[in-house]
C-alpha cells in the first residue's frame, strides 16, 4: 500500500489556518483520500495535556524548556498517530508542525537557532512534511483580524515585535525550503486562499 502524504500548515496567529484545513479535508475526502486532521501543540492525550501548561497564562517557562516541551509532544504525536497513519496510507494535515518551532522558539524568543535543528534532525524520526503551507499575512493585518472578546493565551499575550519577529522568522524558513513550503497569499478571501492550496496539492501530488 502507498503510504500517506503529509501536509503541514503554518503562519502566525489570526491567518484562518483551522477553518482552511477543514476544507481541505473536505476536498481530499471528495477525491476518495483517507484523512486525518491534527494538530500542535497537541494531538495525543499527553500533548494536549502538556499543550494546556504551554498555553496557560500562569506559567513561566525558560524558552529552552518550551522548545523540548515542544518537541516532547512532537516526538508523542509522531509515534503514537503520524508515522502509524501515514503508514497505512492515511493523508495527515496538521495545524503547525517543526516550522513553528524555528519560528516561534527560534526567531521569536530567540532559542538558539542551532538547537532547533538539533532537535528536528534528532526527534522527528525524519518525519517531513511532503507540502506545507505558509498563510502569508503581515502581522499588521492578522491582528485586525484577532477576535477582540477572545482571551488570550501566553503566546497571543506577547508584544508586537514577537510577532513581527516570528513573521519574518517565517519568511526566512519559506525562503530556505522552497520545494517544501509553498506561499499563500493570505490577503485573499476564504474561497481564494482554499483554491491556492488545492490547485497545489492537485498538481504536486497528481489528484
Ligand atoms: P493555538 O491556539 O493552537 O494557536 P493557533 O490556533 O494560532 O495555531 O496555540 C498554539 C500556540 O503555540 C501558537 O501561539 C504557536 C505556538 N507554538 C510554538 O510556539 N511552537 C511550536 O512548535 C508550536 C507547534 C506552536
Amino acid at each position: 500500500m502507498d503510504k500517506g502524504k503529509f501536509i503541514s500548515f503554518e503562519g502566525i496567529e489570526g491567518v484562518g489556518k483551522s477553518t482552511t484545513i477543514l476544507e481541505v479535508e473536505k476536498f481530499l475526502k471528495k477525491n476518495n483520500i483517507q484523512v486525518y486532521c491534527t494538530r500542535e501543540p497537541g494531538g495525543t492525550e499527553l500533548g494536549e495535556k502538556i499543550r494546556d501548561l504551554l498555553l496557560k497564562n500562569e506559567s513561566t517557562i525558560p524558552v529552552d524548556s518550551e522548545l523540548l516541551l515542544f518537541f516532547a509532544i512532537r516526538y508523542q504525536h509522531i509515534k503514537e498517530i503520524i508515522e502509524p497513519k501515514l503508514n497505512m496510507g492515511t493523508w495527515i494535515l496538521c495545524d503547525r508542525f517543526i516550522d513553528a518551532s524555528m519560528a516561534y522558539q527560534g526567531h521569536g524568543k530567540k532559542a538558539d537557532l542551532k538547537k532547533v535543528e538539533l532537535l528536528i534532525e534528532n526527534f522527528t524520526n525524519k518525519i517531513v512534511p511532503d507540502l506545507t503551507f505558509f498563510f502569508n499575512l503581515p502581522y499588521e493585518l492578522s491582528k485586525e483580524r484577532f477576535p477582540k472578546s477572545k482571551t488570550k493565551d501566553r503566546f497571543e499575550n506577547l508584544d508586537d515585535q514577537f510577532f513581527e519577529d516570528v513573521y519574518l522568522g517565517y519568511l526566512e524558513i519559506l525562503k530556505n525550503n522552497p520545494n517544501r513550503i509553498k506561499n499563500i497569499d493570505s490577503k485573499k478571501n476564504k474561497e481564494e486562499v482554499l483554491k491556492q492550496i488545492t490547485d497545489i496539492i492537485q498538481s504536486h501530488f497528481k489528484i
